[in-house]
């Protein structure tokens, strides 16, 4: 992609990631990445904003092919999709210094190798003068390390708010036109990685609510010239009052699981509620993920492998633990052959969900009439505390 500049003496200098489908070997990209990075040139020093993932850092080498000089280059966050290339730029430009939290510093150290005579530390809200523009930095901590931070550019009113407000979506255009096509990458991202921060997170967005923001520029996916937008959508996603939904991952081997699955499905639906099944042999983690972030009620659908929980509903579950999401009602299901412990290794997967335990349901072999009336049963009870819970009609 060609280096695009959209304000004067302001450029997109990153990269798009077509190909990429997976991030930490856990994270599915159905629509790629991009790894932004952006120069901001100024009368008396340039700045560099990011540097790249290094498996893409042959375009950063030829956006700054033309560029004598770089004062600053500034560090949001240690992960390599944006820090990978730093060795690379201060090596091209010995003059420039990385600039970033102090725990930047030690994880840039750390993980890359930089000289630490390279780095100058900024506080919170401390300004860097590039003469006629101004970089702010502002912590915007959890986003989603503890150390990352964002820059506000004062004379264009940008925020470069590298991961946060990013959209995993690969595409040739620089700005957001349609708002409905980013929504799902941005939350998609939102849920794979900040959803365990969103108290923090709320902090952060308090932090920028009086900002004057024309534009946010994040380091996955496009800019958003109308920042409304993402940021209404992320006070929603990160505030505390779930939905009227029931997330329902399940597995099943011989199909009784699946048919108890169906009942509450249907049970739930006839109360009003949604539900969201997830089959876990087929299903992407990412969507799953993204039902996390608005669901009130977790209900795992798992049989029995031996004694034990299914190992897909052990992953699920541990995963769900690790998201730390706002479901206040948890229950489990499922079939089993002669024997279990499915719901007391399934409760101690999940410390983190402080939730309130509904009844579980659980059939020998094929469920029976006095399992669909315990399923009707938990319908009942869900619709009941989601009532409660959310006023409902
Ligand atoms: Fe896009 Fe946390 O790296």
């Amino acid at each position: 992609m060609i280096k695009k500049e959209f304000r004067k003496g302001v450029f997109w200098t990153g990269a798009v990631d077509w190909d990429r489908r997976l991030f930490d070997s856990l994270i599915p990209l159905p629509d790629g990445t991009s790894y932004n990075a952006y120069l901001v040139h100024g009368s008396t020093a340039t700045a560099l904003l990011d540097a790249t993932d290094p498996s893409k850092l042959r375009q950063l080498e030829e956006h700054l092919a033309d560029v004598p000089r770089v004062d600053y280059l500034v560090a949001h966050h240690g992960e390599q999709d944006h820090s990978g290339g730093i060795p690379w730029v201060l090596a091209k430009y010995p003059e420039a210094k990385v600039v970033c939290t102090p725990l930047a510093k030690g994880i840039l150290i750390d993980h890359l190798g930089i000289d630490p005579g390279r780095i100058r530390t900024a506080a919170d809200g401390e300004r860097i003068s590039l003469g006629d523009r101004t970089l702010r930095f502002i912590y915007s901590p959890w986003v989603h390390w503890p150390e990352t931070m964002s820059t506000y550019l004062e004379e264009e009113r940008i925020l470069f708010s590298c991961d946060w407000f990013g959209s995993h979506l690969a595409t040739s255009e620089l700005f957001v036109k349609d708002e409905v096509r980013v929504y799902e990458p941005a939350k998609r991202y939102f849920a794979e990685i900040m959803l365990p921060f969103r108290a923090i997170i709320r902090n952060n967005l308090e932090k920028i609510k009086d900002l004057s923001i024309d534009i946010i520029a994040p380091s996955h996916g496009p800019l958003y010239p109308r920042p409304q937008f993402i940021i209404e959508a992320y006070n929603d996603w990160a505030s505390e009052t779930p939905k009227n939904l029931v997330v329902l991952p399940y597995v099943s081997m011989h199909g009784s699981t699946a048919l108890m699955v169906e009942h509450l499905t249907a049970a739930l639906v006839r109360k009003g509620s949604v539900v969201q099944p997830f089959n876990l042999a087929c299903t992407d983690v990412g969507k799953l993920a993204m039902s996390l972030v608005d669901a009130a009620t977790l209900v795992i659908g798992c049989p029995a492998v031996h004694v034990g929980p299914h190992p897909l509903a052990v992953n699920a579950a541990y995963l769900a633990n690790a998201l730390r999401p706002k479901v206040r009602f948890a229950s489990v299901i499922g079939s089993f052959g002669w024997a279990n412990k499915i719901v007391e290794t399934i409760s101690g997967l999940i410390p983190n969900i402080k939730a309130e335990v509904l009844p579980p349901v659980l059939a020998k072999g094929l469920p029976k009439d006095a399992e669909f009336k315990a399923l009707d049963a938990l319908a009942d009870k869900i619709a009941e505390k989601h009532k409660t819970l959310l006023g409902l009609p």
